[in-house]
């Protein structure tokens, strides 16, 4: 292990009391939609005088040369086999990655407390899902604070699970997809988290774990906003007994480009330059939806049909079955001089984009909060776990967005985007995603409840 960077300036006047207390140490869980944040998180922190320390596991590594402010350190872990890409093998992998590290993390963590002394280390901050890291931490005297990545109804979906399952809304049924969950309005059946029978009992677990985590800690830290999620963050309060952090949306107090685990390619913001105002669509599915072949050609077809301009990431591996993600023949030619296609982009920068005017995402927390804060309006396709949930409040709670919902067909696809591009309630939902992205603006200002909550929050780890 290198020695620590030294704090900045800036570092000193909060977290440097006497040399006490001064370092915090981060433990991300490894995707990129946990990532990302963490990483906002610890430029926050950074900038308010805490040297940083990240603990990160070898599959989906950051790169420290990126981060040239803090320290890593590698914990190996146990699990092997091919990277997991169906989310029962994703959900299966996050409920063991905890356990896989805990070892190698307790000597390490203990190495780092010999050497910066227990006295300077504030706490860990780790992502909800790694509870045996919390414990770990825990038996080493080591406080820690819990970060859950997405929203505050989330996670209240989260400790509501075993009602839920008691009630007989989980597992899913077809035949009670628009049922709505009177506990948890405006929710219905199919928003809730659900991988299907064979996967119920891991689901469960998971989110027991999360849960777990979050009680056995010092504190919960959520990457939303009060003007966003008043309600919901009130319930969460009455339920946990643990203080909750709304600091966010992180993003506007610490970019995450530095953290992005594949290369962005930065031309589609030139590309973007030559457009007007709101007049791109801009089409993504985050880091871990995939599509058949057929939804593939679908949404290609309705994209081209559309007639609108379009900025699309098409991600290596977003098409099941398929090493390469080619375009239906033609494509191209079809959409010459009005459309870019790139692996991966620069999201947070394109959304700000004056010439992006609609956003087609799978609703992953990050995109939604990112898409909110810039006043771009939704096209929503949900894929799994919190995003339908996510899509249920940007359609009916914030009303900045329309769901796609059915069978992905091109017909349906070219109306979806021709209403939210160019249609009336397309331009009534850009207007209310403006006053949000005035709203967040004000949170995450001085004196705003997310500057007021990332101070609060501060003073407690200094307390802990
Ligand atoms: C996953 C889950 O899918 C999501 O439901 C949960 O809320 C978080 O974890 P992911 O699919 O990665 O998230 O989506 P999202 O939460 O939107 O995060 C994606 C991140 O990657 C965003 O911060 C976005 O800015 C970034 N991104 C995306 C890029 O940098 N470039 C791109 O081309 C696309």
């Amino acid at each position: 292990m290198t020695p620590p960077p030294a704090p900045t300036m800036a570092a000193e006047s909060n977290a440097n009391h006497g040399g006490r207390h001064r370092h915090v140490l981060l433990f991300p869980l490894p995707y990129q939609g946990h990532i990302n944040p963490m990483f906002r998180l610890a430029g926050v922190l950074h900038a308010r005088g805490f040297a940083v320390t990240v603990f990160h596991t070898h599959f989906n590594a950051p790169d420290p040369a990126r981060h040239p402010h803090y320290r890593f350190v590698p914990v190996p872990d146990v699990v092997s086999g091919p990277d997991p890409v169906a989310i029962e093998d994703v959900v299966a992998h996050i409920v063991s990655i905890g356990g896989a590290c805990e070892a190698a993390f307790r000597d390490l963590l203990a190495a780092v407390l010999e050497e910066y002394s227990r006295d300077a280390v504030a706490c860990l901050v780790a992502d909800a899902h790694l509870l045996p890291i919390f414990q770990a931490a825990n038996c080493l005297g080591v406080p820690t604070l819990a970060l859950r990545t997405s929203s505050a109804v989330s996670f209240a979906c989260f400790t509501a699970y075993p009602m839920l399952c008691e009630k007989g809304y989980l597992p899913v049924q077809d035949s009670q997809l628009d049922t709505p969950v009177v506990e948890l309005p405006p929710y219905r059946v199919r928003d809730l988290m659900d991988i299907g029978k064979d996967g119920h009992e891991v689901l469960c677990e998971m989110m027991a774990r999360a849960v777990a985590a979050v009680k056995g800690s010092s504190g919960l830290i959520l990457n939303t906003f009060d003007a966003l999620e008043r309600r919901e963050l009130e319930g969460l309060r009455q339920d946990l007994a643990v203080p909750v952090f709304d600091i966010g949306p992180l993003h506007k107090f610490s970019p995450a480009g530095e953290s992005s685990l594949l290369r962005q390619d930065r031309s589609c913001l030139e590309w973007l330059d030559a457009w007007p105002p709101a007049s791109v669509l801009y089409v993504s599915f985050g880091s871990l939806a995939c599509m058949s072949p057929r939804d593939l050609e679908e949404t290609a077809w309705g994209i081209a049909g559309s007639c609108v301009p379009f900025l699309w990431v098409v991600r290596p591996g977003m098409v099941r079955g398929s090493a390469h993600q080619e375009l239906p023949k033609g494509f191209e030619a079809a959409t010459r001089g009005r459309g870019m296609v790139v692996g991966w982009a620069p999201q947070e920068e394109l959304l700000r984009h004056r010439a992006v005017g609609g956003f087609w995402t799978h609703n992953g927390w990050n995109s939604t909060t990112e898409s909110v804060c810039e006043g771009v309006p939704m096209l929503c396709r949900p894929y799994f776990g919190d995003q339908m949930g996510n899509a249920r409040y940007v359609e009916h709670v914030w009303r900045v967005g329309l769901e796609l919902v059915g069978e992905l067909e091109m017909g349906r696809v070219e109306a979806a985007i021709r209403r939210l591009m160019t249609g009336r309630d397309g331009a009534e939902m850009r207007s209310r995603a403006g006053q949000l992205k005035k709203a967040a603006e004000e949170c995450t200002g001085k004196g705003g409840t997310s500057c007021l909550a990332i101070d609060k929050l501060v003073t407690h780890m200094m307390s802990l």
